[in-house]
């Protein structure tokens, strides 16, 4: 796992976008993006169009997979995931929207869904470049807390502490969806890459668990120590209760030149 603390949140996604270009770069404009909602990755996903309209990366035939949907949520609804993709990945890095794709949390048989959601995964060769934000109580898509480390794409239902945080994008925690469909543990953990960005003394915690905690179904980001190209990316605030900072400090510091960010 590399960890990699930055001064702000402007700066994790510089470095969590040069990451991901760098990985690109060999791979070609057929890479195939996991992209994740939330607050967390919009810095990286703005630096990322940068970086296209400034033709520095090619994603002109680039998929994309989000991690999660609401259930029940219609497409065009301001708070679906569909929506927000399309607001902060499929426009701004120009992606053809018939190639971004999203849990389909209104369809009639939602099992068939995820189904359906894991074998467009599977037919484009899997995914290259998985970004990935973390929930104050470590989950990572929508994988509360005790989810199955080796989950698939399946129905979940939010835990109270996400029900609260994600109130703020609602009039009223009542109008929160309870269900959602994501991928599972073991579907983000099939992605070749991984780069998990996070900023904010709300993540703390969940982050010092995370990367120095016990692997746990409790705070199922933890699984990502089983990955063997894990990227965390992350603020000081964000870092605070992390115990080996100094480490993580020097690592980045000292990295060989063939290994640097060009940030
Ligand atoms: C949301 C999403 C996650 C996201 C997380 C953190 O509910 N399902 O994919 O990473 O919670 O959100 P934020 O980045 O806004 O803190």
């Amino acid at each position: 796992m590399e960890v990699i603390i930055c001064p702000n949140a402007q700066r994790v996604g510089e470095v969590a976008a040069a990451k991901a270009a760098r990985i690109a770069a060999p791979i070609g404009p057929k890479v195939v993006l996991g992209v994740a909602t939330g607050s967390s990755p919009v810095q990286t996903f703005a630096e990322l169009a940068r970086l296209v309209a400034s033709g520095d990366l090619d994603l002109s035939e680039a998929s994309a997979f989000a991690l999660d949907e609401y259930v029940g949520i219609p497409e065009g609804h301001p708070q679906s995931y569909h929506e927000i993709i399309r607001q902060t990945v499929t426009e701004p890095m120009g992606l053809d929207p018939a190639r971004v794709h999203v849990p389909d949390g209104f369809a009639d048989d939602l099992q068939a869904a995820c189904q359906a959601y894991e074998d467009a995964i599977t037919a484009v060769g899997g995914v290259d470049i998985q970004f990935l934000g973390a929930g104050s109580n470590g989950h990572i898509g929508f994988n509360e807390p005790t989810s199955s480390l080796s989950s698939r794409t399946r129905i979940k239902t939010l835990a109270a502490k996400t029900l609260e945080d994600n109130a703020r994008f609602f009039d009223s925690i009542d109008d929160v969806p309870r269900h959602c469909l994501t991928q599972g543990l073991g579907t983000i953990m099939d992605a070749r890459n991984v780069i998990l960005v996070a900023t904010g003394t709300g993540k703390a915690h969940a982050i010092a668990q995370i990367i120095e905690g016990p692997i746990t179904a409790m705070y199922p980001g933890s699984v990502l120590q089983l990955h063997p190209h894990a990227t965390i990316v992350v603020d000081s605030e964000a870092a605070a209760e992390l115990s080996l900072i100094d480490y993580y400090k020097a690592t980045y510091a000292n990295l060989p030149e063939w290994q640097r960010l060009d940030v």
